[in-house]
């Protein structure tokens, strides 16, 4: 690939190097960078200059409480019951590169194919937010209808790049939304709030087997259609 200047290079280091942290280190990341890494991320592009997103902040004994409230809620009802639909199947080329992540993630904890509780508990630990001391719970109101959502999710891939180029990890959590009631009874938000993910951000723990894989992407030839040669 050609770079054409240096930012350009540096930008493109950061959208390679971003990946999905699956296990955080427990230290806390300062206050000031947690406020300059959200105020850049304001600057998502929205619809109408809308900024949709309204983002509500756990950190320490407050991600941990959280946590056991969310736990509470997985084991009395697996289902949940999210605002957003989650997809209910996955046809051809979206079922195979669904399939290949999840494979390279359970390889790289060691998990064999028929483990399945072995993988139950790794599901499980979205709800501990893999470690993360910091979570971002990320809604939107419903008057706003779906480009809001489109929005949301805007915001969340620019939270992600910047915090990476701070030097952090990160991962967008839809699981949370599964318990979306619960969420919004947590945070006192009313009805109009609907619950999209979690971003849960911190230091990543490099020596934990589950951030030693990297997902793959298809050619972009097979997603672009008439781009130039
Ligand atoms: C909106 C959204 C929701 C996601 N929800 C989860 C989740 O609940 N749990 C999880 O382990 N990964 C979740 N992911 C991470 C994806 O699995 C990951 O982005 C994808 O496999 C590509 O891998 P990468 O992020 O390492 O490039 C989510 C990603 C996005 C964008």
């Amino acid at each position: 690939m050609y770079f054409p200047n240096d930012q350009a290079k540096a930008v493109g280091q950061i959208v390679a190097s971003r990946h999905s942290c699956r296990a955080f280190l427990p230290a806390q990341v300062p206050a000031a960078q947690i406020r300059d890494i959200f105020t850049l991320a304001q600057q998502t592009p929205s619809w109408c200059n809308t900024q949709p997103w309204q983002v509500n902040f756990l950190s320490g004994s407050a991600t941990a409480e959280f946590s056991r409230l969310l736990k509470v809620h997985t084991e009395r009802d697996p289902a949940g019951n999210p605002d957003l639909n989650f997809p209910a199947h996955y046809p051809g080329e979206f079922g195979k590169r669904r399939k290949a992540s999840g494979k390279a993630l359970f390889e790289a904890v060691g998990l064999a194919r028929d483990d399945l509780d072995g993988r139950t508990r790794q599901s499980a630990l979205n709800y501990e937010f893999f470690g993360a001391p910091h979570v971002a719970i990320i809604s939107v109101p419903k008057t706003l209808n779906d480009y809001a959502l489109v929005d949301a999710g805007g915001y969340v891939s620019t939270l992600m790049l910047i915090a990476t180029s701070f030097g952090l990890g990160t991962i967008a959590q839809a699981s949370i939304a599964r318990y979306s009631p619960v969420v919004r009874n947590y945070f006192t938000l009313d009805e109009e709030q609907r619950i999209v993910c979690a971003v849960s951000f911190g230091y990543a723990d490099e020596s934990n087997s589950a951030n030693s894989f990297r997902t793959e992407r298809s050619s972009i030839d097979d997603v672009a259609i008439g781009l130039p040669q």
